[in-house]
């Protein structure tokens, strides 16, 4: 009989996949493991050009989407095809990252079946249930339910902490987006967008449900300004497919010469878009994560963040989505080198590019039963010696 241990990993969503491709891969290169990759394809393009560039072959395609998908059906779906599936299959353990609706489902579908969950990137909070909105809920779900919490930060293991799990089962990893981020920023990536090599770029995206509405369209007329005000400025902005973005975003960014509309970028042609931006504007958690280990100040169109390590390391700002107020925060980056220099530092507070092997290193060894994993300090612990004893050895 095989001693192997099955590993269902699920993915749903475009950062699900840029965060679970590398522990996928370092998975399939462990003897004891057998792996399964499911995908919901909540998303179905945007996870699609992910999974083929990293070259992940999904063994379950559950087809999920639909067009403009509400909050109430998309979880009915998910249920349901999640639990008949986890029945078949009968894993050892699931894993997902992060917080979508893909997530919340999975640990749940798994807590029913009796089979444990691991949660990667574990234990962000805003303390506020509803922003960002659902996800606030969903993490607390698949942190509730979690055998072992993969938690990028010091700072979200003393949420889990707080919130009364057992510290024996969190696991201080660093976030696995930087070790996709690290293997693809050391090359260069043909953008195929006419930009000017002389004029100042500004990147933007914007997808979250909080910002359907009024606050998109006030992002939107803060963009519009600012490239009227700046002839020296430029605009590429990847326009998130769901149609309560695209429609505002086209209706008022649509004829301006020097905005520049695209369809979302695959995801080595978006990090070479980091690399060239003067300045960044994204309600995005993943961008919060990646621009600053580029060194890329960014401005962060929320008035909450569950990512406030680089907020406290001065260079992310937490802006809103006031039209003014972006205008002005963007005016000072774009008017004061000082200011900007400040922002624009390398710093990389949520990961070291080892994440995935050591969330492989805590699987092997707690399935496989072996000498509980080697615990060490690291640079994930700067300033906090107390919880060197958290990180996982590499
Ligand atoms: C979802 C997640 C959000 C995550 C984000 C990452 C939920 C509820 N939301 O938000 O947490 O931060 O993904 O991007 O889990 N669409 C397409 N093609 C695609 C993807 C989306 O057309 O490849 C359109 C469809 O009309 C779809 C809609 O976007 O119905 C919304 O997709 P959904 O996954 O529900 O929400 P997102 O806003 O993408
Ligand atoms: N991204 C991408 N193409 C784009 C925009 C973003 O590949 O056109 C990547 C980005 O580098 C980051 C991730 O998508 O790794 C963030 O996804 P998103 O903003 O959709 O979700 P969030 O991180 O907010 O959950």
């Amino acid at each position: 009989m095989s001693v192997r241990k099955h590993i269902l990993c699920i993915v749903g969503t475009r950062p699900e996949g840029i965060k679970m491709a590398p522990v996928i891969k370092a998975l399939k290169c462990e003897p004891w493991a057998r792996v399964t990759v499911m995908t919901t394809a909540q998303h179905r393009a945007l996870l699609d050009q992910v999974l083929k560039l990293f070259g992940i072959k999904v063994d379950v395609d559950l087809n999920i989407m639909r067009a403009n998908q509400g909050l109430s059906e998309l979880t009915e779906r998910l249920i349901a095809a999640l639990d008949a599936n986890l029945a078949e299959l009968s894993p050892d353990v699931v894993l997902a990252q992060g917080d979508t609706t893909t997530v919340m489902t999975a640990a749940l579908v798994a807590f029913y079946r009796h089979i444990p969950f691991g949660h990667i990137e574990a234990g962000l909070r805003t303390h506020d249930l509803h922003s960002p909105f659902p996800e606030e809920m969903n993490r607390l779900v698949a942190g509730r339910l979690a055998k072992w919490h993969f938690v990028p930060t010091v700072n979200a293991m003393e949420n889990l902490l707080r919130e009364g799990i057992d510290d024996a089962h969190i696991h201080l990893t660093g976030n696995t987006v930087i070790d996709t981020l690290l293997d693809t920023a050391c090359s260069d990536w043909p953008l195929n967008i006419p930009l000017n090599p002389n004029r100042r770029l500004i990147l933007v995206t914007a997808h979250r449900r909080e910002n359907f509405g009024a606050p998109i369209r006030a992002i939107c007329r803060a963009i519009r300004t600012l490239v009227n005000r700046y002839p020296d400025v430029e605009v590429l902005y990847p326009v998130h497919p769901n149609p309560n973005i695209s429609t505002a975003v086209r209706a008022i960014l649509g004829d301006h010469p020097r905005i520049y509309l695209c369809d979302p970028l695959d995801y080595a042609p978006f990090v070479e878009a980091q690399k060239r931006a003067y300045l960044i504007l994204t309600d995005s958690g993943g961008v919060q994560e990646e621009a600053p280990a580029l060194g890329k100040p960014v401005l962060v169109l929320r008035s909450e963040t569950e990512r406030p390590e680089a907020v406290e390391a001065g260079v992310v700002r937490l802006v809103g989505t006031d039209a003014v107020r972006i205008v002005e925060e963007a005016s000072r980056l774009l008017d004061d080198s000082t200011a900007y220099r400040a922002m624009a530092r390398g710093v990389s507070p949520y990961g070291d590019g080892q994440a995935s092997r050591r969330i492989v290193s805590v699987l092997r060894n707690s399935l496989l039963r072996e000498t509980s994993a080697s615990r060490i300090g690291s640079v994930l612990t700067d300033g906090h010696p107390a919880r060197r004893e958290h990180v996982v050895q590499a």
